[in-house]
C-alpha cells in the first residue's frame, strides 16, 4: 500500500453534520448545517462549531452568545443539505423544510423538535482562525428523544441513526465493530490480546 501526498486541506472525515439553531437579537430564528464541529472538553462539557462570518447563524450567535446543536437522524438528510445551501437571510428554512421549533430549557433559542438530540450551548470563547471563526461553547444541557432511552436510563445513540458527513457525502453509521474497551476486555475461553513481539 502506498500513500500519495495531497496538498494541505481538510480531510478529517467522517464528521457529524449537525443542524445549528440560533436566533437574532430581534427574535428571528434560523437553522444552518455545520460539519466543522466537535467535542473539545469532557469536564466541563464543551464543544465547538466553526462558521464563516457571512452566515446568518454567525451574526445570530455573535449577537446572542447562544445556540443549539441538533444532531439529525438519517430521515433529516434532505433538510440537512437544504439548510446548508440556503440562508436564513433570504428565507425561513423551518417552514421550507417543515421543521418545528421547540423551546430550550436554559437559553432563549429554539431547538429542533425533529432531531433526536439537541445540545444547548453558551459561547465561552471566540477564535478568529481565518476563513472560519470558532465558537467554543459550554454545554448547558442535552435533550434526547425518550424513545431511545431504555428502562435503566441508558441512551442508545446509534438507534437514532445519526447522519454522518464524509467528504461530500451524507451517510449512515454502518456496522458496529465493538464497544469502548472491548479490545482488552477478557472473555471466558478467549486468549488475552498478544503483546508486541509476543509469540503464540
Ligand atoms: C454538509 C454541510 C456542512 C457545512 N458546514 C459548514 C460549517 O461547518 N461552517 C460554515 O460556516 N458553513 C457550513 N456549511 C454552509 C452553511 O450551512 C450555509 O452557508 C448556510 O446557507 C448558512 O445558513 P445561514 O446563513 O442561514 O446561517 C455547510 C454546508 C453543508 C451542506
Amino acid at each position: 500500500m502506498a500513500k500519495i501526498e495531497w496538498k494541505a486541506g481538510n480531510m478529517l472525515y467522517p464528521l457529524p453534520a449537525v443542524l445549528v439553531t440560533s436566533k437574532s437579537a430581534e427574535g428571528q430564528a434560523d437553522v444552518c448545517t455545520v460539519a466543522w464541529c466537535g467535542t473539545v472538553c469532557t469536564n466541563p462539557p464543551m464543544l465547538s462549531i466553526s462558521l464563516r462570518p457571512s452566515r446568518k447563524t454567525y451574526e445570530n450567535i455573535t449577537e446572542t452568545g447562544v445556540f443549539v446543536v441538533n444532531v439529525p437522524g438519517e430521515d433529516l438528510a434532505r433538510a440537512t443539505d437544504y439548510c446548508g445551501v440556503r440562508s436564513g437571510k433570504n428565507e425561513d428554512k423551518f417552514s421550507a423544510m417543515n421543521l418545528t421549533q421547540e423551546s430550550a430549557a436554559h437559553i432563549d433559542c429554539p431547538m429542533l423538535a425533529e432531531a433526536p438530540v439537541s445540545i444547548e450551548c453558551r459561547v465561552r470563547k471566540t477564535e478568529e482562525l481565518g476563513s472560519h471563526t470558532m465558537f467554543i461553547a459550554d454545554v448547558l444541557a442535552v435533550h434526547v428523544e425518550d424513545s431511545f432511552v431504555d428502562d435503566k436510563g441508558g441512551f442508545h445513540f446509534s438507534d437514532c441513526r445519526p447522519l454522518v458527513y464524509s467528504h461530500g457525502e451524507y451517510c449512515g453509521l454502518g456496522k458496529a465493530y465493538g464497544t469502548f474497551g472491548w479490545s482488552v476486555r477478557k472473555k471466558k475461553g478467549t486468549l488475552p490480546a498478544k503483546k508486541k513481539g509476543q509469540k503464540r
